[in-house]
């Protein structure tokens, strides 16, 4: 089984970065095999076709997602949610795989942060993975991310978590049906 797990920073090795590695960290030594993609620095550089193109790919062969964020103006950063609108435009089938949202701020603004990204796996009958606090850390700089004790903590525990889920939906498909998909009704309001 393996975990895509999105840096929506325009830092590779930034405290976005930091997050996910913890959380990859944590599946891997559940047996999860887990791959980081730093998305943010190639959609600020214009390359947004070119990495969805590469993550649908990606997804088609992955049983469950991080994406992660750092904290711009109490929101995601633009990049990441570039990325995620692109993304589900293109079709990308993420239809009960379950996700997990991270982000990251020196001070505030993760919980609004988290809402946001949340409401794409929500659209699209993705089990949300949650931790023991809500998945954020905090700090500037590497360094801060990993001195947050309870962020470090929080990060780990996701990751035992989405071990646990994605476990759990393996054992069960011998037994537990997946439900069908409905044809998706569309209405509009405006006439
Ligand atoms: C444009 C911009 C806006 C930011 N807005 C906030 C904010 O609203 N609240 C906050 O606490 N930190 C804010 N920060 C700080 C970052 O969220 C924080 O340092 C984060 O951990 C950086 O993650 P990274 O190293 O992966 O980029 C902002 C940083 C930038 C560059």
């Amino acid at each position: 089984m393996k975990v895509v797990l999105f840096n929506g920073s325009r830092k590779d090795n930034g405290c976005t970065f930091t997050a996910l590695d913890l959380v990859a960290k944590s599946l891997e030594f559940e047996g999860i095999e887990t791959e980081i993609l730093n998305i943010g620095r190639r959609v600020f550089n214009g390359e947004i076709e070119a990495v969805v193109k590469d993550a649908s790919e990606k997804v088609k062969n992955a049983d469950g997602f991080v994406f992660g964020s750092p904290v711009y103006w109490a929101s995601p950063s633009g990049e990441l949610v570039m990325f995620m609108d692109r993304l589900w435009a293109a079709g990308a089938d993420f239809r009960f795989k379950p996700a997990a949202s991270v982000s990251t701020c020196r001070r505030a603004g993760n919980t609004a942060t988290l809402d946001v990204i949340n409401k794409y796996f929500a659209y699209s009958a993705m089990p949300i993975v949650t931790s023991c606090y809500w998945n954020e850390v905090h700090g500037k700089t590497p360094e801060d991310v990993l001195k947050d004790e309870e962020g470090v903590q929080t990060m780990t525990m996701l990751g035992k978590n989405m071990a646990w889920i994605l476990k759990s939906i393996e054992a069960g498909k011998k037994t537990v049906k997946q439900p069908e998909w409905v044809e998706k009704v569309m209405t509009s309001f405006i006439r």
